[in-house]
């Protein structure tokens, strides 16, 4: 039991020895064949599409996509650019769709006077878009009952 156990040992330290890149074949970085070291050129970023109207939601619980640009929006523990807009204060003057009320629950289900923090970092959940070819396809289809 144990020579052959030590045997088998043998032989797959054999196979590895003699061939370190038996399991690795088909990686490849997406670097290419560039080093670390050389200067390789930042892609150009494509652009977020401009302002449109509300992109319908795929299901219910989707976090509406954004659908403006957010450039120069920023959000930190002193401001919040998006609640300049989309706060319950202000959503009337600036046309915009308010927060809805789950915003403000924090995570033991208690209803906050403001956005609970975990709300909070909008973009963590909302995205703007790009116009740009679908890295994967999708045929996802939401269920009958909660199409809408
Ligand atoms: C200058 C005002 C303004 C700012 C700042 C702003 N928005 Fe908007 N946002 C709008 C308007 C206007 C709409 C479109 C409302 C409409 O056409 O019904 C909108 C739409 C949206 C929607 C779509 C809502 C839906 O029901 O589909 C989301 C999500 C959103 N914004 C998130 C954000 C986030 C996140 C930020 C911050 C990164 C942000 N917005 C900053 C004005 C703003
Ligand atoms: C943890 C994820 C998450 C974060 C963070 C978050 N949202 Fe949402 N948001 C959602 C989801 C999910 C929905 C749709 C369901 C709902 O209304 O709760 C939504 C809905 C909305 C809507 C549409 C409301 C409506 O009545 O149709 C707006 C506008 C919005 N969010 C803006 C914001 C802004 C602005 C922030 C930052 C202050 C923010 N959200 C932070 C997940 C999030």
């Amino acid at each position: 039991m144990k020579k052959i156990f030590l045997m088998s040992m043998v032989i797959t330290a054999g196979m590895f020895g003699l061939n370190p890149y038996a399991f690795a074949e088909h990686v490849q970085s997406l670097r290419g064949d560039l080093s670390l070291e050389e200067n390789s050129v930042a892609p150009t970023l494509k652009q977020y599409q401009k302002d449109e109207a509300p992109i319908a939601r795929d299901y219910l619980q989707q976090p509406p996509l954004i659908p403006h640009k957010i450039d120069g929006y920023r959000v930190t523990i002193k401001h919040n650019k998006c609640l300049s807009c989309h706060s319950w204060t202000n959503y009337k003057a600036r046309g915009a769709t308010k927060i809805s009320q789950t915003h403000f629950e924090s995570r033991d289900g208690a209803i906050m006077s403001n956005v609970a923090p975990r709300r909070y970092f909008c973009s963590q959940c909302h995205v703007p878009q790009v116009k740009a070819k679908e890295l994967i396809a999708n045929d996802f289809e939401p269920v009958e009952a909660m199409r809408h």
